[in-house]
């Protein structure tokens, strides 16, 4: 058997409305574009989204259309992908890394209330893996010190926090369609969701070179935009996302019944949460070799992530986060896609056990 971390869902429907727009001769600022949004804003129940050219970029017009720059202070976590930290790092602030809850592996509230300073501007809570943040916490910490909450969503589309979907719970969110997530638009693409209708106006702006109409710039934009040809892709992989989320959460529910083993710690779901298992991942002191074997049984796996930001040469910081790097030796990400069979699911779990078995008669 070969079984691959993460599948694409590509269909005759996807192939078709490609052709349409291929044909259409319309490629930027078209109506896919425009549907796509408003249908992404109504699955997230928010009054905006914007689509843009990736998760990267949403989390860097987000922070310039709060004025986040030179000066601030973001608190982040550290083990997440780059993306989540470089953008604010880009614009001059500076990062200030938070480590996580050891059951949820997504930032600490307490940890982030002893980062903050009269210099920090902003919370950029990261839904990692598809586990929702403790929300209420992170809110209530950003009203008390008046901090902008930046979602950092991009693994976690559909999931919900006390039943209201990330992407809908801060400030301003962002989400990126990376061929891996939960939903792609088969290249690079992102959104940005809001309620506030400001910010949603400006982010608009930004993404397309700060204009106002042609050749009007009134702010110092970008080139952030969404193609018409990735919208007309990410409105077809929306109409599957709650069917596929679905099937994700039962895999994982196959997955905890069949990997308690003494060793092997399965992911926590919060009884607030309806997690998206973007990522299923484990923990084992055992990592490496772990991986190695199942490579070898034709399993693969991942590291989301093996160096944590804070060890990164180019957003390195002394900050100590002891449960952070810990994780970061210890955690295996396991196949996880809708397409994955039951059958895959008994495989890849067999040769865990059996991996520790061998383990245990060599110790
Ligand atoms: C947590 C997180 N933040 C940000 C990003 C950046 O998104 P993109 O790759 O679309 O720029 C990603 C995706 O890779 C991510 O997983």
């Amino acid at each position: 058997m070969r079984i691959p971390l993460s599948k694409i869902h590509i269909d005759d429907q996807i192939k078709e409305t490609v052709l349409r727009v291929l044909n259409s001769g319309r490629y930027i600022n078209g109506q896919n574009v425009r549907s796509f949004e408003e249908e992404f804003a109504d699955f997230c129940n928010t009054q905006f989204a914007v689509g843009v050219s990736s998760g990267t970029s949403a989390i860097l017009l987000s922070l310039m259309a709060l004025g986040i720059g030179k000066g601030d202070e973001v608190i982040v976590p550290s083990l997440t992908f780059a993306a989540t930290a470089t953008p604010a790092k880009f614009l001059g602030a500076a990062v200030i890394y938070a480590d996580i809850d050891p059951k949820t592996y997504t930032i600490d509230p307490a940890e982030v209330r002893r980062k903050i300073s009269l210099k920090t501007k902003a919370i950029i809570p990261v839904h990692l893996y598809g586990h929702p943040c403790d929300m209420d916490s992170i809110c209530k910490l950003a009203k008390e010190h008046a901090l902008y909450v930046i979602e950092d969503a991009c693994q976690s589309h559909g999931a919900t926090y006390k039943g209201r979907k990330t992407g809908s719970l801060g400030d301003i969110a962002c989400f990126s369609f990376y061929p891996s997530k939960n939903m792609t638009v088969l290249g690079d693409g992102g959104m940005i969701t809001t309620n506030n209708e400001k910010l949603a106006q400006k982010v608009m702006m930004l993404r397309n070179h700060g204009r106002t109409q042609k050749y009007v710039h009134e702010l110092l934009g970008l080139n952030c935009r969404l193609s018409e040809i990735h919208a007309a892709i990410g409105r077809e992989q929306l109409r599957h996302l709650a069917k596929w989320n679905r099937r994700r959460r039962e895999i994982a529910t196959q997955y905890n019944a069949l990997l308690p083993i003494s060793g092997v710690t399965t992911p926590v779901e919060r009884n607030w949460a309806e997690h998206v298992y973007h990522m299923y991942v484990i923990r084992t002191k055992q990592r490496d070799k772990l991986a190695s074997y199942l490579k070898e049984k034709g399993i693969e796996t991942g590291i989301h992530y093996p160096v944590p930001l804070h060890r990164q040469p180019c957003i390195r910081s002394n900050a100590r986060l002891s449960i952070t790097e810990k994780y970061a030796a210890e955690i295996l990400s396991l196949p996880m896609y809708p397409q994955l069979s039951d059958k895959e699911v008994k495989y890849v779990a067999l040769e865990i056990r059996n991996f520790v078995e061998d383990a245990k008669c060599q110790e």
